[in-house]
């Protein structure tokens, strides 16, 4: 079992909340996600097995939305928002700032494993573009300035 009991407790508390075991979906994805970090289909396996829901309905729910990484990923998940208002306004540019400052390609985490950079669809901030959001962090009207601050903040709490 990769989830520990904590979680499970969790999940069943959350399930009671619900009238169909299956609107528990998101939320049981969210503690598995909170727990380890990442998902994967040993974790589909488990939920759907706990919430008594077929493994699919897992899989799909957890392969709708990028905030769940599906592999491990570094300390900080740095989500670059590249969809229109953010490309408008400089998304692609400041995605070649973060390879540059990280020194990685967008999908890799950096070797101390404190930073992974991928891109995104909105992420619904779009007035306040261009924007990502660390973790559960919303970054947003960035420039390079501030980019250079939020790393160096992140990087001294890591
Ligand atoms: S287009 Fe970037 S947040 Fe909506």
């Amino acid at each position: 079992m990769i989830l520990n009991e904590a979680s499970i407790a969790q999940i069943k508390k959350k399930m009671a909340r619900y009238p169909r075991n299956k609107s528990a979906v998101l939320p049981a994805i969210t503690v598995a996600y909170r727990q380890v970090g990442h998902l994967n289909a040993e974790i589909y396996r488990e939920i759907s097995k706990i919430i008594d829901i077929p493994y699919v309905e897992v899989a799909e729910a957890a392969s709708f939305y990028t905030m769940f990484p599906k592999e491990p990923v570094g300390k900080y998940l740095i989500q670059v928002c590249h969809n229109i208002s953010c490309a408008l306004l400089g998304a692609d540019s400041l995605i070649g700032y973060l390879e540059e400052k990280l020194g990685i390609k967008k999908g890799e985490t950096t070797p101390d494993n404190i930073f992974t950079l991928i891109s995104v669809e909105c992420l619904g901030s779009c007035t306040s573009a261009p924007m990502m959001q660390i973790n559960d962090e919303f970054y947003e009207n960035l420039t390079r300035e501030k980019v250079d601050r939020i790393l160096d903040e992140l990087r001294k709490k890591a």
